[in-house]
């Protein structure tokens, strides 16, 4: 049987203008400043902030609390998998690795995989690339830890850093790019495609990927995972609001405002939105906005696409892979794809 056909309903794109570079990679024609971007999506219909505004120092802190939740599982799952199978992975991934993970987060995960990184003949160079300098600083200390690695990091999306790493690329090695977390969901499938082929385009023959994807399960699992019950995660979206108070000089009142994650069927996917619980005004005057605010009125703030792993695969390989070794953890409903590029 052939893996059904992915038909999820795409966000709406907040992408700027893109321009083929000589990498193949695409990348923003003018880079918007933080400011921009909020003002920008904040006037969208339905309005919405970029998923990756969550993570300041405070919502990178909120976000590895999430971690340790008994409800949001994935994050030890894909970390046991990275311990069981890590052998393998580094295996396949060649005798000399580059490694380059897009959205480190703490840099557990990547430390798990790397940790018994064996005597090479020369350190593994290892790059980190994210929005964020703050989980850069926590990442890469905790990879400078272990022996045998030379760390760098690029503060950058995930396009431009990559772009900026294969330029570092020597003879014989291999790239062995990971992808974990599940940071693909954070993209409609339209975007997640187009990040995909923009990964393999830099990529030769033989280098893989590592990308962990959460699994389509029971919507009351889903419901917990994304309103855990200790408030975290809805102290994680609301801290989107007192970022924006403290950047941009707005006057959200964090009492009228509501968490709310919904599970979304049709479009596969998990939302976060913050609700507006009264008629209200709001200023923001960094981004040159004022907002009237209906009650019931929502700002989007993430998606969190969820996969069937046939789906997945088919992703995968429409993207230019073909999957090299695949992991999961059922009881926590997460894939772990090694994937080569064919
Ligand atoms: C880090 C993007 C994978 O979507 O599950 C956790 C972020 N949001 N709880 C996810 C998140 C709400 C997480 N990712």
């Amino acid at each position: 049987m052939s893996p059904a056909p992915i038909r999820l309903v795409a966000a709406p794109s907040t992408g700027a203008q893109q321009a083929p570079t000589s990498t193949g990679l695409r990348v923003p024609t003018a880079p918007r400043s933080f400011a921009e971007e909020v003002g920008a999506s904040l006037r969208e219909r339905p309005r919405r902030l970029p998923a990756h505004a969550l993570y300041d120092a405070l919502g990178s802190s909120l976000f590895d609390a999430i971690c340790h939740l008994p409800w949001y599982p994935i994050t030890r799952a894909e970390t046991a998998l990275l311990r069981q199978h890590g052998r393998s992975i580094l295996e396949a991934a060649g005798r000399h690795p580059r490694v380059v993970e897009l959205g480190p987060g703490n840099g557990e995960k990547l430390a798990t995989l790397l940790h018994d990184v064996e005597a090479r003949e020369r350190p593994v160079d290892v790059h980190l690339v994210d929005v964020s300098a703050t989980a850069l600083d926590v990442a890469s200390a905790r990879l400078r830890r272990l022996p045998g690695l030379a760390i760098r990091t690029h503060v950058a999306r995930y396009e431009v850093g990559l772009r900026d790493v294969v330029a570092t690329r020597q003879p014989g090695e291999t790239l062995l790019v990971a992808f974990l977390g599940s940071n693909i969901g954070n993209f409609d499938p339209p975007e997640a495609a187009a990040l995909l082929a923009d990964i393999r385009r830099v990529m030769q023959r033989g280098d893989t990927l590592l990308i962990g994807a959460d699994l389509v399960k029971p919507t009351a699992q889903l419901q917990l995972a994304y309103d855990d019950p200790l408030g975290v995660t809805a102290a994680f979206n609301s801290n989107l609001l007192v970022r924006l108070n403290r950047e941009l000089g707005g006057d959200f009142d964090l009492e009228r405002f509501a968490h709310d994650a919904r599970w979304n069927p049709a479009a596969q996917r998990m939302e976060m939105h913050l609700v507006s619980l009264a008629l209200q005004r709001v200023h923001l005057p960094g981004a040159g906005l004022t907002i009237d605010f209906q009650a019931g009125e929502t700002i989007w703030t993430e998606s969190s696409y969820k996969y069937e792993p046939a789906q997945f695969v088919e992703t995968l390989w429409n993207a230019g892979f073909v999957p090299a070794g695949s992991w999961r953890d059922d009881e926590a409903g997460f894939l772990l794809t090694l994937a080569a590029a064919r």
